[in-house]
C-alpha cells in the first residue's frame, strides 16, 4: 500500500516526486517510504535508551516537541544555550549509536540532491504531538556548514515553513507527508525554516504524532 502511494505520486504531474525548493534544496517525496517501518522501530529503540524529553530553550521555556537523539553527538538546548554533546544530559550516558538505516538513508538522500559522501555524526529526533510546532530558525550550531541537512518526516503530516536567508522573508508553506525527505545545503544551508502546529490525527505508522529525524554533520 505504501508502494502504491508513492507510485501514485510519481504518476501525477501535479505532485512531482522531486520538488526543488531552492538552488540546493530539494523535497524528495516518499523517499523514505520503503524504510519507514524500520526507521520508526529504530526510533523506539533509541527512545528506550535516551528517553523523550521537552528540552528548555535558553530562555527557560519547554519546547513543544519532545526530543531524543542518537549518534556520536546530538544537539541539545538548555538554559546554557544550544550545543552538540556526546552524552545525554538526562542519563549521563553516550547517546545511542546511530542506526545504520538512518545514516544510509541520509547519505542516499543527500547524494540524490547533489551532495556526495554525506556522513552524518548527529541525529536529532523530534516528536510532534498535535499542537506541537517549531518556530522559524536556522540550523547553525554545526562547525561544518559545507555538509547538508537531511530531514525525514514520519507519521502525521505537517506544514513545513521554508523561509529565506533572513527571518523577515516570507516563508513558503510546504506540506510534508509520511516518508518525505528534505535536503538542503550549499547556498541554501542557512535558510530559515520551521513547522506549523501539527493537526490532530492518527497515523497507522506512528499513532497520534509526527516524528522528524534531522541528520547533520556537527563536526
Ligand atoms: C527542525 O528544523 O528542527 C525540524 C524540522 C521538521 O520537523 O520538519
Ligand atoms: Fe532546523
Amino acid at each position: 500500500m505504501q508502494q502504491a502511494a508513492s507510485d501514485l505520486f510519481a504518476d501525477d504531474p501535479a505532485t512531482p516526486s522531486v520538488l526543488p525548493l531552492g538552488a540546493q534544496a530539494l523535497l524528495l517525496r516518499g523517499f523514505a517510504l520503503a524504510q519507514a517501518a524500520e526507521l520508526i522501530q529504530a526510533v523506539r529503540q533509541v527512545a528506550h535508551q535516551a528517553p523523550w524529553r521537552h528540552m528548555l530553550t535558553p530562555g527557560g521555556k519547554p519546547m513543544s516537541v519532545a526530543t531524543t537523539g542518537c549518534g556520536p553527538l546530538s544537539w541539545i538546548t538548555d538554559r546554557r544555550g544550544y550545543r552538540y554533546v556526546a552524552q545525554d544530559p538526562l542519563t549521563q550516558l553516550p547517546w545511542p549509536a546511530m542506526p545504520p538505516a538512518f545514516a544510509a538513508l541520509a547519505s542516499a538522500a543527500a547524494l540524490r540532491a547533489g551532495f556526495a559522501a554525506f556522513a552524518p555524526d548527529a541525529c536529532l529526533i523530534n516528536r510532534y504531538a498535535p499542537g506541537a510546532r517549531m518556530s522559524l530558525h536556522q540550523d547553525r550550531d554545526e562547525q561544518d556548514l559545507a555538509a547538508p541537512i537531511v530531514s525525514v518526516s514520519l507519521g502525521l503530516p505537517a506544514v513545513f515553513l521554508w523561509g529565506g536567508a533572513t527571518r523577515a522573508e516570507r516563508a513558503q508553506r510546504v506540506p510534508l507527508q509520511h516518508g518525505d525527505v528534505l535536503v538542503w545545503g550549499g547556498v541554501d544551508r542557512l535558510r530559515f525554516h520551521g513547522v506549523l502546529p501539527v493537526a490532530p490525527g492518527e497515523h497507522p505508522a506512528t499513532g497520534a504524532c509526527r516524528i522528524n529525524l534531522t541528520l547533520r554533520r556537527a563536526l
